[in-house]
């Protein structure tokens, strides 16, 4: 992927920051979008850098759409076009549907699904004209099972996958896949927050018996950036452990 421009929402921790440096390690230049912690987007670029990629790093709320366009102009312009777009940041605001406020539900779903909207709506313009292109969306199972608590979170991941098929058909002749990544239940920030007993109950749910790491969905979001998925799109892969059988 040596001289590829690509860009992943949510890149300042976690599995963002997995996708970034594993993305900069294949030979790509890389710009990361984050909402708030400055430090933390820093060291991640700190990492690109050590890494051999030109580095740059944008604060930007994608949920909003003039943010996320003006995001999408200032790193093309720093780097050059992208190619690759990763839409990963993403938020939990969790609750028993009865008690989840529709603030609460709107907030998730207009971070991980309107988000993703922006930034493809930003981005396909350039790939359509450059008749080339990858999207890769970072779901979750939550999205394909439903999970109690998440009737926000999962609906806005169910939301992707079909954002991820319907973009996928409408721009599959013009040399742009478009895919999905399901990670089950992995090490970070978010999952940092529960509490004992619900991190042994999401364990038990897993097959393979433990967590997963960022780089295990790292290395799924560089299979469809890479060119052995040329084929490949409208596909959701799931990176679980054997949680969604
Ligand atoms: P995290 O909470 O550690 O990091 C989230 C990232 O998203 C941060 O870089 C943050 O700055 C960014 N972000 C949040 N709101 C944003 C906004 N409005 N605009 C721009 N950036 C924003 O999360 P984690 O665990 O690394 O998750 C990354 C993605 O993977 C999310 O989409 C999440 O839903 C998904 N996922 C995570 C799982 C897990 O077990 N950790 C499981 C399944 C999916």
């Amino acid at each position: 992927m040596k001289g590829k421009i690509a860009l992943v929402t949510g890149g300042s921790r976690g599995i963002g920051r997995a996708i970034a440096v594993k993305l900069a390690q294949e030979g790509c230049d890389v710009a990361i979008l984050y909402a708030g912690r400055k430090e933390a987007a820093d060291e991640t670029v700190s990492l690109l850098t050590a890494a051999g990629a030109r580095a740059l790093a944008v604060q930007c709320n994608v949920a909003d759409e003039k943010a996320a366009e003006a995001a999408v102009k200032e790193v093309a312009q720093a780097l050059g076009p992208i190619d690759i777009l990763v839409n990963n940041a993403g938020i939990v605001r969790d609750g028993l549907a009865m008690r989840m406020s529709s603030e609460d539900f709107r907030a998730v779903l207009d971070v991980n699904l309107t988000g993703a909207f922006h930034m493809i709506r930003a981005c396909l313009p350039q790939f359509v004209r450059r008749r080339s292109g990858r999207i890769i969306n970072i779901t979750s199972v939550s999205g394909m099972m439903g999970n109690p608590g998440q009737a926000n979170y999962a609906s806005s991941k169910a939301g992707l996958i079909g954002l991820t098929k319907t973009i996928a058909r409408e721009v599959a002749s013009r040399g742009v896949t478009v895919n999905a990544v399901a990670p089950g239940f992995i090490e970070t920030d978010m999952t940092a927050s529960m509490n004992e007993s619900a991190l042994q109950k999401g364990l038990s749910a897993v097959p393979m018996g433990r967590i997963g790491k960022p780089e295990d969905v790292a290395n799924a979001v560089c299979f469809f950036a890479g060119d052995g998925a040329g084929y490949i799109t409208g596909c959701v892969l799931k990176v679980d452990g054997g949680m969604y059988i």
